[in-house]
């Protein structure tokens, strides 16, 4: 072969890895002008977390632009957010990074207060511009179900927007008039695209959910200005047990229809007393950080007819025996209540009662046993016991009186356990020591301990 061509080969081979490497750097640089040199991983291709980040970050600059009162909801990033720890490491490291958005989930989960919101068109127009697919679901406004009227009238209650196969849920938090946060469950129309998202990983939307109003603050999530609730830990602890349940407006109405509501002055004044009484023990109990939930006639009262029963005269609440503490007492007593009577003890048959004017709050303490939980009974008189047994069953809030309360979740077990089958049937004529389905005799103080045992003011 010549000499000179050989040259020229090697001199076109110079020139020629020259020009590709003024064109990769070229690219390079205007890719990292563009999207900021922490877009591009090591190895030079988006992972994962980069366009989860991407995602949060192109959305979260429409909602700014859009005023949406948004805050950050995700459990897998709140959880992140709540250790301190990791948040310390994080403020040592400079160059931008994705520590607790890039949850390594599909999802990415925000709250908006409702209240705060327009509906604006041009949002969901500039989201599809950005390249956003919506999946919007709706339904009734439960604000405006009464036992008067039932609701028609279809709100927003989840946005599913998705951007390269990432999700990000807006779950919709409404004022209830109990003066708490609730969200609605996420159910799919039957002509709804069911592999839009991955609805069963979804933080929120099983069921619905009732919330205290979390108070949030502004601040700076990797890089992106967010709200966040104040009390993370907090938050994820209510978003465990948020679950709701509706009262049953249409059943309530059928049986209002049968049994009319009693509209005696006497009727009405209890009423008025027993809204009044079940405010102050859940602020008392609230204030001890005490769970409790409706029990006995107020949980049927609740269940049945949405209200209570005007002919029960009290007020009946369950506890856990685990959550008892001593200055309970104390703490009636502080709010205006009078100790009535203090029947067995916290290893046994614990029951507590209290006087506000002629209505009367019983407690009871409730004991787990292997498949069953119960509450006991004492006879002051006699000294007997009374065991009254119950199905396991879990928490749930509902409202009653304007009250954010809980209820057993399986309730109608619950009201069936304690009144049987025919629980929707009115009875006046109520003993408690015979009356209940669930009621054994648990024998007999022994007469020593009586004076401790059953205290009667
Ligand atoms: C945050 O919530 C947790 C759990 O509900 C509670 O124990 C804690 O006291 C709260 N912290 C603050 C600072 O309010």
């Amino acid at each position: 072969m010549p000499r000179v061509n050989r040259t020229a080969v090697l001199l076109l081979l110079i020139v020629s890895s020259c020009v590709f490497l003024l064109f990769q750097l070229h690219y390079y640089r205007k890719y990292v002008s563009r999207s900021g040199p922490h877009i591009l991983s090591q190895t030079g291709h988006l992972t994962a977390s980069d366009i989860q980040w991407q995602t949060v970050k192109t959305f979260l600059a429409l909602a700014q632009r859009f005023r949406l009162p948004l805050f950050l909801a995700d459990t897998a990033a709140l959880s992140l957010l709540s250790q301190d720890a990791l948040r310390q490491r994080d403020q040592q490291t400079h160059e931008p990074h994705c520590t607790f958005l890039c949850t390594n989930r599909q999802v990415t989960s925000f709250g908006l207060q409702a209240n705060l919101w327009k509906y604006n068109p041009d949002f969901l127009l500039a989201a599809e511009q950005k390249g956003f697919e919506l999946l919007q679901l709706r339904g009734e406004d439960p604000r405006l179900a009464s036992l008067d009227t039932l609701s028609g009238e279809e709100i927003p209650l989840h946005f599913l927007f998705r951007l390269n196969s990432y999700i990000i849920h807006v779950v919709f938090l409404y004022e209830r008039s109990g003066n708490y946060l609730w969200h609605g469950a996420l159910r799919l129309k039957a002509n709804m695209d069911r592999s839009f998202a991955p609805f069963k990983l979804l933080d929120y939307g099983r069921y619905s959910g009732a919330y205290d109003r979390p108070e949030l603050i502004l601040t700076v999530v990797d890089g992106l200005d967010i709200k966040v609730p104040r009390n993370v830990t907090g938050f994820l602890n209510e978003q465990q047990n948020a679950r709701f349940l509706e009262c049953r407006y249409r059943e309530a109405r059928n049986f209002l229809q049968l049994y009319p509501e009693d509209s005696s002055q006497a009727a009405v004044d209890f009423r008025k007393s027993a809204k009044s009484l079940l405010h102050v023990a859940a602020r008392t109990l609230r204030g001890l950080s005490v769970p409790f939930w409706l029990s006995s006639g107020t949980c049927l009262g609740w269940f049945r007819q949405c209200s209570v029963i005007s002919y029960s005269r009290d007020v009946d609440i369950g506890i856990f025996i685990k959550d008892f503490r001593p200055d309970i007492i104390s703490a009636f007593r502080d709010a205006g209540l009078t100790l009535k009577h203090k029947f067995g003890k916290v290893d046994d048959s614990l029951e507590l009662s209290f006087l506000s004017g002629d209505v009367k709050l019983d407690i009871f303490f409730f004991y787990e046993d292997r498949d069953l939980m119960w509450n006991g009974g004492t006879q002051a008189k006699s000294g007997k016991k009374f065991k009254y047994l119950f199905p396991r069953f879990s928490l749930c809030w509902a409202e009653l009186l304007e009250l954010k309360v809980r209820v057993p979740c399986e309730t109608l077990d619950y009201v069936m356990a304690n009144y049987g089958t025919t629980w929707s049937v009115p009875v006046k004529s109520w003993d408690w020591k015979s009356s209940p389905s669930n009621v054994q005799e648990n024998g007999l103080w022994p007469p020593a301990e009586w004076e401790e045992l059953i205290q009667v003011y």
